[in-house]
């Protein structure tokens, strides 16, 4: 008996000195030790020579030298296979894989930068809902009951509701900011807009518009076209001309619209102004007296300025887009080209 004791912590010295630089070393272990024909499980049939008295005592020994056995193996085989692991062989020095990192939609950078330069001035961004009632879209800018752009052809209403429809212009916002009663007003106010319209390269039936109002005692048209000007300036460049020419909108009185020269061609001629020399990037005019006292503000003490201009038209300009559907359609080879710091 104290021979086979002898032996058991022989082995246990054998077994805790043993070191196995690869995974053959410790199979080569597994074999010598927990194989069929192994050591431990020679050292365990030695249970049969011993007196049945001191058979559990044994037992016991024999267990636990199994166990000690099988212990080291699995440590010899996680500490070689992490080393044969292929992740083992990553040289740490290397530069990582660089992140995919995403990019902004050409609408979104078109909306900041024209919002940005608004900020500048003091205008005060501000949203508005898409789905809209009757009263802030239409009849509150002064657009009377059977005006055209109310049209089912123009306008798309939501059928649970008739006096609900999707907003034709981010001009509802002017009267939303208004009604809330604080004033002076300097806002602006981009989102997307819907029309009934047939899709196609130039048109869709929803865009983006971006809203501008300014109310307070003494505003003029002069502050209308300085604002603009400082506007287009900022956008388009030093060099740029505009030119404002009489229109009409029911909600301003007078009513203007504004080219500026084509930044294209520089005011030559090109397909881009189709041969004028000027792009007509937006409608403005001072806010017509009714729509202020729908929004009961004073005409008499208060005036105030407004405009309204699409995103997608200028970002077709300044990326060369020639179809306003790839905006929508989310094709990653189109989106991933637009880079920009804002
Ligand atoms: N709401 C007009 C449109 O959708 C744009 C517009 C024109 C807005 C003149 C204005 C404005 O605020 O004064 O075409």
């Amino acid at each position: 008996m104290e021979q086979l004791l002898e032996q058991i912590e022989t082995y246990k010295k054998e077994i805790k000195g043993f070191a196995a630089t690869d995974a053959k070393a410790a199979e080569e272990f597994r074999i010598k030790y927990l194989g069929t024909k192994g050591i431990v499980k020679a050292v365990m049939a030695e249970l049969k020579n011993v007196p049945h008295e001191k058979k559990k005592e044994f037992g016991q020994v024999l267990n636990e030298f199994k166990i000690f056995a099988e212990e080291k193996f699995e440590s010899l085989k996680s500490s070689t296979s992490s080393l044969e692991h292929p992740t083992s062989n990553i040289d740490l020095s290397l530069p990582g894989d660089p992140m995919p990192l995403g990019s902004r939609h050409p609408i979104t950078l078109m909306r900041n930068r024209i919002v940005s330069i608004f900020q500048r001035l003091g205008f005060a961004i501000a949203e508005g809902p898409e789905i809209e009632d009757d009263w802030h879209n239409f009849t509150a800018l002064n657009l009377h009951e059977h005006h055209p752009a109310r049209d089912m052809q123009d306008t798309f209403y939501v059928q649970q509701n008739p006096d609900w429809l999707l907003r034709t212009h981010t001009s509802n916002v002017q009267i939303r900011e208004m009604e809330k009663g604080k004033l002076p007003i300097r806002g602006i106010y981009p989102g997307r807009v819907y029309r009934n319209e047939t899709v196609s390269a130039r048109s869709h039936c929803f865009f983006h518009q971006v809203e501008g109002l300014y109310i307070d005692e003494n505003v003029s048209f002069a502050d209308l076209k300085q604002t603009l000007y400082f506007f287009v300036r900022e956008m388009y460049g030093k060099d740029v001309r505009v030119r404002f020419r009489p229109s009409y909108f029911p909600f301003t009185e007078p009513s203007a619209e504004m080219d500026v020269s084509c930044f294209i061609c520089g005011g030559v001629g090109c397909n881009i102004c189709k041969k004028t020399g000027w792009v007509e990037i937006l409608g403005c005019g001072m806010v017509h007296p009714q729509v202020l006292q729908n929004c009961h503000i004073d005409p008499n003490k208060y005036t105030g300025f407004a405009f309204g201009m699409g995103i997608e038209r200028p970002a077709m300009l300044k990326y060369g887009i020639n179809d306003i559907r790839l905006f929508s359609e989310n094709d990653v080879r189109f989106l991933k080209q637009f880079t920009s710091a804002i």
